[in-house]
């Protein structure tokens, strides 16, 4: 199982809360592992990303969406790589019609949605692999580390807002994998699908 993309959390009918991800790393981390031969379902939030024909897409919106999606077959998954920058807060209540301009200022009240990485994390089985992202702009590899311990992880998969030619929109990417002994391996900065079979590679020195 693969998450990808961003969530959209509605804040009235015209409206959400939203986020920079393009999804293109999700997808190319789908294809590698279709490729390498795994059954791929891919839960994909709002992108204009096109998925491949071997490659099972569940199209979700919201942070709720994409929990459902992804606790319903985790059972069933041997790996599962979440890549998708899921939102960690949306507004309490939905506007059911649309919200009009006033004089003052508008304030929304915003409540935490469920990790769902930390929720697959706490029903993993021992033989599931279980890998993570951390997206950071300061103190990188402590919070990436952190991220691992506290989430469960096999991997944690760091990239920095602060690496040029890393981050949303790029075709490119740097990252640095952490694995469960706290290993360090970094790597260049590289397109999207070169990375993905990094992870890949990673991933199946575990397995192996
Ligand atoms: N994640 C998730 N569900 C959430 C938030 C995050 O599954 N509600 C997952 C992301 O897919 C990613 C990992 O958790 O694999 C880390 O996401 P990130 O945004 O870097 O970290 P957070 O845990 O949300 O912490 P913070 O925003 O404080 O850095």
């Amino acid at each position: 199982m693969v998450t990808a993309g961003p969530t959209y959390e509605a804040i009235d009918p015209v409206r959400f809360i939203g986020n920079h991800s393009s999804g293109k790393m999700g997808f190319a981390l789908a294809d590698e592992l279709a490729k390498l031969g795994a059954d791929v379902t891919l839960i994909a939030g709002p992108t204009a990303q096109k998925s491949n024909a071997y490659v099972k897409r569940i199209d979700v919106v919201s942070a709720e969406e994409m929990l459902n999606a992804c606790t319903s077959i985790f059972s069933e998954t041997d790996i599962t790589v979440m890549c998708a920058a899921v939102a960690d807060y949306r507004p309490k209540i939905i506007a059911s019609q649309k919200i009009k301009k006033q004089e003052s200022a508008l304030v929304l009240e915003l409540e935490k949605t469920v990790d769902i990485l930390a929720t697959l994390g706490k029903n993993k089985r021992e033989s599931q692999i279980l890998v993570g992202f951390a997206l950071e702009t300061n103190d990188e590899e402590n919070y990436a580390k952190g991220k691992l311990e506290k989430k469960n992880l096999d991997l944690v998969v760091l990239n920095s807002l602060n690496d040029q030619g890393a981050g949303f929109k790029a075709d490119t990417n740097k990252i640095t994998i952490f694995n469960k002994a706290l290993e360090r391996t970094l790597f260049e900065l590289k397109s999207k699908t070169e990375v993905a079979k990094d992870i890949c590679t990673a991933i199946l020195k575990i397995i192996k």
